[in-house]
């Protein structure tokens, strides 16, 4: 019998047809949408922090306004995927608790610090432009949910990076130090942002059954590709470089070649010896705690509101 539903499953992918929470699946398409998506969640939640640093410091009323504005869309986003991955029967306390125990990943990128003002634009342009050209072919994803939950994901991100990529056009046309400001910032953030699609293909342990489950639409590579095809012309309206001196356009690919990806620094970050694994995982930890007695409160509220109905 499974047999069956699994030749019916593969017939609906086969035709681009969404899967809905309550349909038939395999197992393992179940967990690993429940790893990726729960791992989305947890990206943006650990990714208020980085950005949160700044918003006490933001140069300008305007500036001000706007990165709160992206940091709470984030929160949003966090929690719209919570609830995307809770459909498929995991709950939003064994989440968390994937999160704070360390066992769940979230993006390396997030491990770094934020320096200078100019890590506000770097991030907006560079960060939340991958995360578009990642989740634009996650809008196509096989499993309903999560599809809808990116398409407008997107379109706030592409607020976000618009935002960050004006906060570098306004320093780099500044002053000479807020230009240096500028540089440094692209600098430091151009290889984590080429990590965030995860390791080469080749290296890559579930793009080929993501591929073909149609949860991936394009590969780790692939994306990589396009995101540096995309960035690198805008780096030159900017009059910026990009630090990398093997990064040239090849025109018989109609691509930019570009030099090699610290691997090993990946995966130090990746399991969790970045520059500030500990300090994200405390901020969360630390958050999840000091917000026990409100959790407590509520809950205490929802009983005596429910006993007050049945009396
Ligand atoms: N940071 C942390 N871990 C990563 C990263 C990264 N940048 N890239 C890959 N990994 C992990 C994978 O989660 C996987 O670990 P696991 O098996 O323990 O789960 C392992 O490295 C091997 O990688 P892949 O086999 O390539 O994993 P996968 O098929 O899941 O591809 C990718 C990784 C591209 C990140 C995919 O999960 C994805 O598209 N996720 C949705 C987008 C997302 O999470 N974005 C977060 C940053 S953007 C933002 O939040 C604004």
């Amino acid at each position: 019998e499974v047999k069956n539903l699994e030749a019916i499953f593969d017939a609906r992918i086969e035709r681009d047809e969404r899967i809905e929470p309550k349909d038939w699946m395999p197992e393992k398409y179940r967990q690993t949408h429940i790893r990726q998506i729960s791992q989305h969640a947890h990206s943006e939640i650990v990714g208020m922090l980085p950005e949160g640093n700044w918003i006490t410091r933001a140069p300008s009323l305007r500036r001000k306004a706007a990165l709160l504005a992206k940091v709470q869309d984030e929160a949003g986003h966090g929690l719209y995927l919570y609830s995307a991955c809770e459909t498929l029967g995991i709950t939003r306390e064994e989440m968390y608790e994937q999160l704070h125990s360390g066992k769940a990943k979230y993006s390396s990128i997030f491990n770094y610090p934020t320096i200078t003002w100019a890590d506000i634009g770097a991030i907006g342009w560079l960060v939340d432009g991958a995360a578009i050209i990642n989740q634009v072919a996650l809008c196509n994803t096989s499993y309903g949910p999560y599809a809808r939950a990116m398409v407008r994901i997107c379109k706030e991100e592409s607020f976000h990076q618009r935002q960050g990529y004006e906060i570098m056009l306004t320093l780099s046309r500044g002053t000479e130090e807020q230009k240096a400001m500028a540089q440094d910032a692209l600098n430091r953030w151009w290889w984590p942002s080429l990590m965030m699609f995860g390791p080469r293909d080749e290296a890559s342990t579930h793009t080929a059954q993501s591929m073909k489950w149609k949860l991936k639409r394009k590969t780790n590579d692939e994306l990589r590709q396009q995101f540096i095809d995309q960035t690198v012309p805008q780096a030159d309206i900017l009059g910026l470089s990009v630090p990398d001196p093997d990064l040239k356009f090849n025109p018989e690919t109609g691509h930019y070649d570009f030099g090699e990806i610290d691997w090993k620094e990946f995966w130090q970050v990746v399991k969790g010896h970045g520059p500030c694994n500990k300090e994200r995982m405390e901020a969360r930890v630390g958050a999840w705690e000091r917000g026990a007695w409100v959790r407590d409160a509520a809950m205490a509220h929802a009983e005596k509101n429910k006993n007050k109905t049945m009396a």
